[in-house]
């Protein structure tokens, strides 16, 4: 008998929402009256205790595992203010450093491409580092009596990969509790092979808006149909979710239009085909289930009304022709313009409208529960901070 590989096997959590879904003809989309304060968006206060409560205390995550696909590459990315380079070792192991040479300050790796190399050489004055951060040489050594390379390593952040995620602590004094990552949330996403996936293309987008309006896009199912009407409207249709929590984080299950309960299996890769899975791994990362590939959206935010969002396009493997590579970009075009000219336009519109003073309080219904539930997560980690 033909078994699935372990990593195309549902957790048993995905099962469980499988189960619960009902076939088309009985959907119910949930009855729901609740509002969130327009000022969880707008208030600078706010935004303030949540990167204190929860950029700086949890582990958010950097970048997916395919980023850095092979030992000896490193990548830069910022993170809340803070300038992060990943690393992966000769050995294979993801690393975290501030990305911040140790003579005067520089930033040492500009590049948010992945750079095979195993080593780095700051800009400036061209200290040189490995990968696990090391200080390895420096020009004219004999001009700094005395100093000692070995206490001028890198500032190491903590850091953890998994499920196919690179998750780091922005406080390096301080390591957050990565049990919240390494558990059940990892082993839904080795489900489909999140750690060896192939990324396929990035971008990053810069948004005039609150965090949370970004999480907010991908959190509501409600405007899927209509502000997508021109473009992923045709691959989904209004479906009850199937909404699960994993500590702070969300699983989520909706219906594609070619549901057929009779075809439920354990084999993910049956599944993605007839079920829309997503996650959110809190507090900045939105992963989605197509069909063929797998988005991964990384939310980085600025300050109160200013957000960057890193899009990752990842796929099971990397194309085996120009026809298949041709399909790839079509679908990241796709993606790309439904997120600069659909989602991020309105939520830069959204976060304009709730600051006008307008409005006190926004609207949720039955198909915007998981804003609610985010939310939730967020005040209750600025509870458990003391404010
Ligand atoms: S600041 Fe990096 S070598 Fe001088
Ligand atoms: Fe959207």
């Amino acid at each position: 008998m033909d078994q699935p590989a372990p990593r195309d096997r549902l957790t048993p959590g995905q099962q469980r929402l499988l189960e619960m879904m009902p076939t088309i003809d009985r959907i119910r989309l949930p009855e729901v009256r609740d509002t969130v304060p327009a000022a969880n968006y707008t208030d600078p206060a706010r935004f303030d205790a949540e990167m204190a409560a929860i950029f700086r205390k949890r582990p958010v995550i950097a970048a997916p595992s395919a980023l850095l696909p092979k030992p000896r590459e490193y990548a830069g990315v910022d993170i809340v203010g803070m300038p992060v380079l990943l690393t992966r070792t000769r050995e294979g192991t993801a690393k975290a450093f501030a990305n911040v040479c140790r003579h005067r300050g520089m930033k040492l790796c500009l590049s948010t491409d992945p750079v095979a190399a195993g080593r780095l050489v700051c800009p400036y004055h061209a200290w040189t580092y490995d990968l696990d951060g090391k200080l390895i040489g420096l020009p004219r050594a004999e001009t700094f009596p005395g100093l000692e390379k070995a206490q001028l390593g890198l500032k190491e952040l903590p850091c953890q990969e998994a499920g196919g995620l690179i998750w780091v602590g922005l406080d390096p004094d301080s390591p957050p509790d990565f049990s919240t990552v390494t558990g059940e949330l990892a082993a839904d996403l080795d489900a489909f092979s999140m750690k060896e996936l192939f990324l396929f293309d990035k971008a990053t987008f810069k948004v005039e808006a609150n965090w949370k309006l970004l999480m907010d896009s991908m959190l509501d199912s409600y405007h899927v149909t209509r502000l997508h009407k021109d473009s992923l409207a045709q691959f989904s249709v209004d479906s009850e979710n199937m909404i699960d929590r994993i500590g702070p984080h969300i699983r989520n299950a909706a219906h594609r239009g070619n549901f057929d309960p009779a075809a439920i299996s354990n084999r993910f890769g049956e599944m993605r085909k007839m079920m829309v899975f997503s996650y959110i791994g809190f507090p900045n990362g939105i992963i989605v289930v197509s069909p063929h590939y797998i988005s991964l959206g990384v939310v980085r935010p600025i300050d109160d009304h200013r957000t960057e969002i890193d899009y990752y396009q990842l796929y099971d493997a990397p194309p085996r022709d120009e026809r298949i590579a041709g399909k790839m970009r079509e679908a990241f075009d796709l993606m790309e313009r439904v997120f600069a000219k659909e989602d991020y336009w309105a939520a830069e519109l959204c976060d304009k409208g709730l600051r006008s003073g307008t409005m006190s309080e926004v609207q949720l219904g039955g198909m915007e529960v998981q804003i609610r539930m985010f939310q939730d997560a967020v005040t209750q980690c600025l509870a458990a901070a003391g404010d």
